[in-house]
């Protein structure tokens, strides 16, 4: 582990990105997805899982409380949850680092009225309260409290079918209390629910297992609860996000790139905003082509929960529209402290001023290659696109965050055309500098 956390990867930027690059299966589909798998006694085959370190995390901690899982190939995975020691606490090294980790409070207590789960981590991208998640369970009738060092614990005589209005969207809520309301006794309606493509990605998932739930991608999510769940075998989304970083990058390093194995109404508000800006974008059944040929306009984008524009671009768009002629604004509006890697923009020249959740962005002409540490997993992927973008190398260190969620990053990157290499040693950045120019 700690030989990853020293790796980095080398940049050599100025190469439009040219050719086909196939999209995985979505990473926040997949964790409730694998969550809920435990669900059942029976066996559940998940397909489309998409490798990344996230996922391996989830499904170790799975292994670790007693359920049994089997790789049967890369991205498809057996899982049978009817070993799981339904009070042991969920605790370990990997349940810590990742955000989805908290998927296995819905599915424990839906499943046997108990969890006890460490708390989750994830990204710093401001605060991550769960209180929403706490509501919903009480609602349903489980007494849940916080214990420390930060811990919950969510238990339940009888879990009962309740009316309940989300004060804010939250994807994590809904998806939790969705997970719990699909074996509780009687009707819940959730309101004000998340709409996004992995909230419905998992409601297609329950019911494949025998829940009832209806209306998942729109405001109101209506679950009739269910004695007990079946086995499936399940494929899951492409991942959105992934596809929209590449169209990212198509159009940053002004390229030609057909990004496949993606439901493009997924995409649309990506390409909307790249067609406004002067982007030509194809649409296929299952592919978009992105192409960019010269300096992009500017554009007004505000971050809001689907179909709006995801915060999970905002970083990709930022530094987009770091290269656009005139001034663009993003604004922020769901997590509060997002725009963390603006400091290493500005290393490279980039000219952002961020008051408040609001970044102000005077395009310039090229970026300058720099060394950047990464803070988190989108604004990584996102300063790789500038420095494909900008003359000369760039390293960027803290790259474990972007393996969080992005398979094959460099390799996939390497196949358009990008000068990119892992590098841990002296030794590795000699050689890369050697096979590509000073
Ligand atoms: C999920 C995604 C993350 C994405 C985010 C928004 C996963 C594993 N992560 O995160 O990549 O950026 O959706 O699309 O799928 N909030 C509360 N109380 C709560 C829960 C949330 O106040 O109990 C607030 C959050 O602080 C945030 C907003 O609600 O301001 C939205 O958060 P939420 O949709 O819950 O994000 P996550 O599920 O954590």
């Amino acid at each position: 582990m700690e030989e990853v956390m020293k790796s980095s990867y080398l940049v050599k930027g100025g190469t439009p990105l040219t050719g086909e690059v196939e999209i995985a299966g979505a990473k926040n589909a997949a964790l409730p997805i694998i969550a809920a798998s435990i669900m059942t006694d029976e066996t559940v085959v998940v397909e489309n899982v998409p490798d990344v370190s996230d996922i391996r995390a989830l499904l170790a901690t799975i292994d670790s409380i007693g359920g049994h899982v089997e790789k049967i190939d890369r991205h498809t995975f057996k899982i049978n949850g009817s070993g799981i020691n339904r009070y042991a606490p969920v605790d370990n090294k990997y349940v810590k680092k990742i955000r989805g980790s908290y998927y296995l409070i819905g599915a424990l207590l839906g499943k046997y009225r108990n969890a006890e789960v460490a708390l989750p981590g994830g990204c710093d991208i401001g605060l991550r309260p769960i209180n929403l998640h706490v509501k919903g369970f009480k609602a349903l009738g489980a007494d849940t409290k916080l214990i420390s060092p930060g811990r919950i614990i969510a238990r339940a005589a009888r879990l009962t079918g309740a009316h309940i209005f989300m004060d804010m969207v939250s994807v994590g809520a809904t998806i939790n209390v969705m997970m719990a309301a699909a074996m509780a006794e009687g009707v819940t309606i959730i309101e004000n629910a998340a709409k996004e493509p992995h909230v419905v990605d998992l409601a297609n998932f329950l019911n494949s297992m025998g829940a009832r739930i209806k209306g998942a991608g729109t405001d109101v999510i209506r679950i009739v609860g269910v004695d007990s769940l079946h086995g499936t075998e399940y494929s899951i989304i492409p991942d959105q996000i992934e596809a929209g970083t590449y169209m990212f990058a198509a159009a940053a390093t002004r390229g030609d790139v057909l990004i496949r194995n993606v439901i493009p109404k997924h995409l649309e508000c990506f390409s909307v905003k790249l067609t406004e800006i002067g982007c030509q974008i194809e649409e296929f059944d299952d592919a978009v082509r992105v192409v960019a040929t010269g300096r992009l306009g500017t554009t007004t984008v505000k971050t809001l929960p689907y179909p709006g524009f995801p915060t999970d671009m905002q970083p990709q768009m930022t530094i987009l529209l770091g290269l656009s002629a005139g001034t663009s604004i993003v604004t922020e509006s769901i997590f509060e402290s997002r725009f963390k890697y603006v400091d290493e923009l500005t290393k490279m020249g980039a000219v952002i001023t961020v008051e408040g959740n609001t970044a102000i962005i005077e395009g310039v002409e090229r970026y300058m290659a720099a060394d950047m540490e990464v803070p988190d997993l989108r604004a990584g992927a996102a300063l790789v696109i500038a420095a494909m973008a900008a003359d000369g190398f760039s390293e960027l260190s803290g790259i474990h965050y972007i393996e969080r969620g992005y398979e094959d990053f460099p390799c996939k990157l390497r196949k358009l055309g990008a000068e990119i290499q892992v590098v841990r040693t002296e030794e590795d950045r000699k050689k890369f500098h050697f096979v590509h120019g000073h």
